[in-house]
């Protein structure tokens, strides 16, 4: 009986991870959201149609804010502990007490002035960018963490680019586009890599699995309706992936169908 953490979660990606999750009622599912006072009207009712109902969460998270990020923590601290433990074991091989995250996909993200090209970078949005794209991710984690709310064998899916690889900007792939968003992730990356060893090491969760993801050109407002992928193709892709990560994956950068995408 897994529970996740999806942030982002009321359009695009993030709405289809609860779509596609909330079809398993085993599934406990905290769907976060900017503001709970933003329209989120397709989020909900997704969380009250179906055998899903009292599986979806929808909770306040936004990841441009450490207050905002702070508050999640405690309030899925006391959710999550108002739920009840199941007695069986998940399936995945491993066991979760209904009281822990067994997943987080770092999903919520922005791409400010993506026509802007190194030489024209804006220094706001730059720096909101990484404050949304980078240390959200990071402190939803380490204050998780804090509240100790992460399973011995969590598994983190940080959602990345094909703009945030280094290899495929060296090759000239997508052009120069985006320079504020592709420095965000690149720098998402870097945090991934150091996250899967302080997990384990520092955070004393020796199963912990980090992975980065590139969910391919997707169909949304960020990827534009001219992209190759729909949502449901992605992100049943991702799961995938993200089900059948290995110990020794940890630190790896997927793409959504589950090879491995050059740093
Ligand atoms: N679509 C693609 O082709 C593509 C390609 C590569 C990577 N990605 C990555 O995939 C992920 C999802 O992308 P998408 O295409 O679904 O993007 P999207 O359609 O623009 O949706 C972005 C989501 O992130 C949320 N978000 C943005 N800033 C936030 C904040 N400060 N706090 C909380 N939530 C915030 C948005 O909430 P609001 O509605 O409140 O703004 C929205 O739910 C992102 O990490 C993106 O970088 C997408």
């Amino acid at each position: 009986m897994p529970t996740y953490v999806i942030t982002g979660a009321n359009r695009g990606i993030g709405l289809e991870f609860i779509r596609q999750l909330s079809q398993s009622p085993d599934n406990t599912i905290l769907a976060l959201v900017r503001s709970t006072s933003k329209d989120h009207s397709a989020l909900k009712s997704l969380a009250s149609s179906s055998s899903s109902n009292s599986h979806v969460h929808i909770l306040e998270c936004d990841t441009s804010s450490l207050s905002s990020i702070r508050d999640f923590a405690k309030s899925a601290r006391s959710l999550l502990s108002s739920l009840s433990s199941p007695s069986s074991l998940s399936s995945l091989s491993f066991e979760s007490d209904g009281k822990k995250i067994d997943y987080i996909i770092n999903n919520a993200a922005i791409n400010l002035s993506p026509q802007n090209s190194s030489l024209q970078l804006a220094p706001d949005d730059l720096l909101t960018s990484i404050k949304t794209n980078v240390l959200g991710p990071a402190k939803l984690v380490e204050f998780l963490l804090q509240q100790e709310l992460l399973s011995e064998n969590v598994r983190v899916q940080n959602m990345s680019s094909g703009l945030g690889s280094l290899q495929r900007t060296v090759e000239g792939e997508g052009g120069r586009q985006c320079a504020g968003y592709s420095i965000s992730k690149a720098a998402l990356n870097m945090l991934s890599l150091h996250l899967a060893g302080d997990l384990r090491r520092e955070g004393g969760l020796k199963g912990a699995v980090v992975v980065v993801m590139d969910p391919g050109w997707v169909r949304t407002d960020m990827g534009g309706q001219g992209a190759v992928l729909s949502p449901e193709e992605s992100v049943r892709g991702q799961l995938k992936v993200l089900h059948g990560l290995e110990r020794e994956d940890n630190g790896g950068f997927f793409g959504w169908e589950g090879g491995r995408v050059p740093w």
